[in-house]
């Protein structure tokens, strides 16, 4: 195996906390600062292995063993390091094969190490300006007048950009720093002449650093009039805004703890809220969240909540962000601030204790959210506005799969807008069912293939989840699905199989699904249907496995039912013409029942 990059194993290292590792394979208990528990590598009677949460070590009194994060896994899953690193990193989520595959040369290493020395200087030389100058002193004014404290700017090393196109690229000068790299991180700008100048001027600059706390880019917030407001340090190698969170390494401790993070929109809330207690906060630099910025947070919580600004801008923001995080399993709130007030107006205005009970606690769900939104767009005093505001909330009603949400949110709106529960839920039960029939087949058939009937179809979208998916297979069971809900012939044939290899505690695999059937037509439908199509998202499957099972089963009754009905005319006796017509009638209400009440539906896979 080609050597892990150490900046790839760092990487590893700071997304995992030992104690978070440790109690995976051992309860631990908290003691003071440590927390301690029976050694798993010797054994105890009186616990005597402790781990350092502040030092990320381990260390047994009875055995002398002890290492950190990495050689804890190797000692206990009795692997070699890289093993270790690459157990690690799958957890994290890290693909170290694609992180690998670039690895930083060694020029770019040293050039990395003179930008971040660059940045480290110019943090300090801005630092100097804000408190030992007597324009500085006024910017400090300023901070205090905004309502930060002193400990509060130190902390967040906050600075001042005087007003001058020398300041900076003299000192860096002077002190022998390469001025051409000074311009490709945007410290310093380059005129027609080839001279070089200051990039911040006149501004108050917030520096901007990595997950380990080492400046790497700065923004920087007009002091009068003028435009932009804030100027941010251009893309370059050390820095790129939509792969770093502003304030993540301060908050990242705090947030490992409290298994939740709290995602807002500027430099100053950040700052605000960490000045009065609220340390899970951190800002994306400047854009909507990206994908990046969602992997530096994954598998370290399980709750975000977002509070944007109160006006369109954020509630925009909050609802692409909603999007990435949900795909990532992670439980989505939005906090909603008052009109015209930004978190850091309210946090400074009300303090951190009203704006955990005010804010936090009444953040909403997502589905709460999207309502609210709606609803605070129509004029519910008007018919009209009421009507509108019901079209637009049962589209997202719709979606919801748990019963019980969907009723809580439909009694809630049938009050709103006065109207009787039974009319929403109908009309609802309408758009659902339209729904359904209008999705997308996950699985893909050609047009022309008229041999295959729907129930087919339906049959092979649900074998395509399960070939990605394999732990659906399990739900079959319990909705009573078996290999004979399946239409004779491949589709049978194909589940018989994933049925007999889970029986046998085997993975579903394509490959062995393959080397089972040796069929030339087989091999070409299982190739076709183990081709993911959009099924990237955990929930879309999820949505699509149960209502295969859904039309798997109401078109079975379906059948028998128009079996039974055929069968009518050839029936004489009363008393089983009288037993046809029960069975007909009680298949029709399952039926309907499966429609309206998705009945046992709610699996959580
Ligand atoms: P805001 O305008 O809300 O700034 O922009 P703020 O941080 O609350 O600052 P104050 O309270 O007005 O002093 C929110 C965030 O959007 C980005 C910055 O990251 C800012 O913190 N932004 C804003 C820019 O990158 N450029 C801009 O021109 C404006
Ligand atoms: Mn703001």
């Amino acid at each position: 195996m080609a050597l892990i990059p150490g900046e790839i194993i760092e990487e590893i290292r700071s997304r995992h906390d030992l104690v978070e590792v440790v109690s995976s394979y051992i309860e631990l208990k908290k003691t003071g600062r440590n927390y301690v528990g029976f050694c798993p590598f010797h054994s105890e009677k009186s616990p005597s292995f402790t781990v350092s949460p502040e030092k990320q070590v381990y260390y047994c009194f009875g055995c002398q063993n002890g290492g950190n994060l990495f050689t804890f896994i190797m000692q206990i899953e009795d692997c070699s390091f890289p093993e270790a690193v690459r157990f690690l990193a799958e957890k994290a989520g890290i693909n170290i094969d694609a992180a690998s595959a670039a690895p930083v040369s060694r020029k770019e290493g040293l050039e990395r190490e003179a930008l971040l020395k660059m940045h480290s200087f110019a943090r300090q030389y801005f630092e100097d300006a804000l408190w030992n100058t007597p324009r500085g002193k006024k910017v400090l004014d300023y901070l205090f007048k905004r309502g930060l404290a002193e400990g509060t700017i130190r902390d967040f090393q906050l600075g001042y950009a005087v007003n001058s196109w020398q300041g900076l690229t003299g000192r860096l000068q002077k002190k022998g720093f390469d001025l051409q790299l000074s311009a490709r991180c945007g410290l310093t700008g380059k005129n027609n002449e080839g001279r070089y100048y200051d990039y911040f001027r006149e501004r108050l600059i917030f520096p901007i650093w990595d997950s380990r706390g080492r400046v790497i880019a700065f923004g920087g917030r007009i002091l009068r009039q003028g435009e932009p407001k804030y100027l941010n340090s251009p893309e370059s190698p050390l820095f790129s805004k939509g792969r770093n969170l502003y304030g993540l390494h301060l908050a990242l401790p705090h947030i490992r703890r409290e298994k939740y993070a709290l995602l807002v929109e500027g430099y100053m809330d950040v700052i605000l809220l960490h000045q009065h207690g609220i340390k899970e906060a951190l800002a994306p630099l400047g854009t909507s969240l990206t994908e990046k910025q969602v992997a530096l947070l994954r598998g370290r919580l399980d709750k975000i909540i977002l509070a944007f600004d109160a006006d369109t801008g954020g509630e925009i923001a909050a609802l692409r962000g909603i999007e990435l995080l949900k795909n990532e399993g992670c439980r989505v709130m939005v906090a909603c601030l008052p009109e015209g007030q930004d978190p850091a107006d309210f946090v400074r205005k009300h303090g951190g204790n009203v704006f955990r009970s005010e804010v936090l606690e009444k953040a909403r769900s997502i589905l709460e959210y999207r309502l609210y939104i709606i609803k605070k767009k129509h004029d519910l005093q008007k018919e009209e506005g009421r009507v509108e505001y019901w079209r637009e909330s049962r589209k997202i009603l719709a979606d919801v799969l748990e019963i019980p949400e969907r009723e809580q949110y439909l009694k809630k709106i049938a009050k709103e807008i006065d109207l009787s529960l039974e009319v929403l839920r109908g009309d609802l039960e309408k758009i659902i069912q339209s729904n359904s029939l209008k999705k997308d087949i996950v699985y893909k058939e050609s047009k022309t293939n008229k041999n295959v009937s729907l129930r087919e179809l339906v049959e092979r979208e649900l074998i395509t989840c399960i070939l990605q998916y394999p732990d659906y297979l399990k739900h079959l069971k319990e909705f009573e699905i078996d290999v004979s809900s399946f239409t004779e012939g491949p589709n049978r044939q194909i589940m018989q199989y994933l049925f007999d290899l889970d029986r046998q505690g085997r993975e579903i695999e394509i490959a062995a699904l393959l080397s089972y059937f040796s069929d030339q037509e087989m091999h070409k439908l299982i190739v076709k249907m183990f081709h993911p199509v959009q099924l990237d998202e955990k929930e879309k499957v999820q949505k699509t496995v149960l209502d295969c099972i859904r039309k798997i089963k109401a078109l079975s009754w379906a059948e028998e039912r128009e079996r039974l009905i055929k069968s009518l005319r050839d029936t004489v006796k009363q008393d089983e013409i009288g037993a046809k017509l029960q069975r007909i009638h009680d298949l029709k209400k399952r039926e309907e029942e499966l429609y309206r009440s998705g009945e046992g539906e709610d699996f959580d896979g």
